[in-house]
C-alpha cells in the first residue's frame, strides 16, 4: 500500500491572486478525496503566501482523510499547530524568497530546536515528519529528534538532467536506511505522471506528497480525475490493481 497526499497550496495561490474566496482549497480537497487522495497536505507558510489559518481550520473540520500540515519548526508555528491539531505535521525549511521548498531540513545543525518542536507536537498526538534530502547523516540526525517519519526530498531526482536513475537509487538507499532506523518513510517534491513510477516502486516508501503536477493537471481535466490518474499509476507501480 502506498498513500497519496495531495498538496493543494496552489489552489490557494490562485485565490490569493485576487484576494477573494475562489477557488476554494476546501472544495479542491473534497474533490481530491473523491479521486482517491489518502490525505490532504497544506503548507502554512510564515508569510501566508497561499494557505491561511482559516483554510487549515476549515479543512480540519471537513475532510474525511488525514490532514498533513507542512510548517517551519519555529516556536510560533508549533504553537499554531498545537491549536490547529492536524493529524500529521511535516517540518520544512523556509526561506522568504523561495518559489517552493528548495532543499531538505538541516537537522544536524538544529537538532535541539527540532527535537523540542517534535516533542511538543507529538505530545498532542500529532505525528511529525522531517523533510530531508536523501542523505545518511541527516537521516541519522533525524533519529535523535524522536520524529515518527522522514519525507525524502525527491527534487534532485525529479530535476536530474543526466543520470536520473542514480538519483532514484539515492532516494531508495535513503529510504532503506530510514526504515532500518525505524522511521515511516515518505517522499515528495517534483513528482509527476512521467517520473512517479520509479519512486513509487521503492518498497519502504508508504506515502508520496504531490502538489504542483496534480494541480496543474487539475486545471485541464479537473481535480478528481487528476488525482485518480496519479493514484492509478502509483497502484500499478506497486503491482496492486
Ligand atoms: N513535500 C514537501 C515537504 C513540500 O514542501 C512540497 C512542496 O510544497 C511537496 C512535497 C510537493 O512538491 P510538488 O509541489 O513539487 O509536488
Amino acid at each position: 500500500m502506498i498513500r497519496l497526499g495531495v498538496n493543494i497550496d496552489h489552489v490557494a495561490t490562485v485565490r490569493q491572486a485576487r484576494e477573494i474566496d475562489i477557488p476554494d482549497p476546501l472544495e479542491a480537497a473534497l474533490l481530491a478525496e473523491q479521486g482517491g487522495a489518502d490525505g490532504i497536505t497544506v503548507h502554512l507558510r510564515e508569510d501566508r503566501r497561499h494557505i491561511q489559518e482559516r483554510d487549515v481550520e476549515r479543512l480540519r473540520g471537513a475532510i474525511k482523510t488525514k490532514l498533513n500540515l507542512e510548517m517551519a519548526a519555529t516556536p510560533e508555528m508549533v504553537s499554531l499547530a498545537e491549536k490547529l491539531r492536524p493529524d500529521d505535521a511535516c517540518f520544512v525549511p523556509e526561506r522568504r524568497a523561495e518559489l517552493t521548498t528548495e532543499g531538505g531540513l538541516d537537522v544536524r545543525s538544529q537538532q535541539k530546536k527540532i527535537r523540542d518542536a517534535v516533542e511538543r507536537l507529538q505530545a498532542r498526538g500529532i505525528r511529525v515528519s522531517l523533510f530531508i534530502d536523501p542523505d545518511r547523516d541527516q537521516i541519522a540526525a533525524s533519529r535523535e529528534t524522536g520524529a515518527h517519519s522522514v519525507e525524502i526530498h525527491t527534487g534532485k531526482y525529479a530535476n536530474a538532467k543526466g543520470d536520473r536513475m542514480r538519483e532514484r537509487d539515492a532516494v531508495a538507499a535513503a529510504a532503506t536506511f530510514a526504515r532500518e532506523l525505524g522511521f515511516e518513510v515518505h517522499a515528495g517534491h517534483g513528482l509527476n505522471l512521467d517520473n512517479v513510477t520509479p519512486v513509487a516502486r521503492i518498497p519502504e516508501i508508504v506515502e508520496l506528497n504531490i502538489g504542483h503536477s496534480i494541480v496543474a493537471r487539475a486545471i485541464m481535466v479537473g481535480m478528481e480525475r487528476a488525482v485518480r490518474e496519479m493514484k492509478e499509476l502509483m497502484r500499478q507501480a506497486r503491482g496492486v490493481w
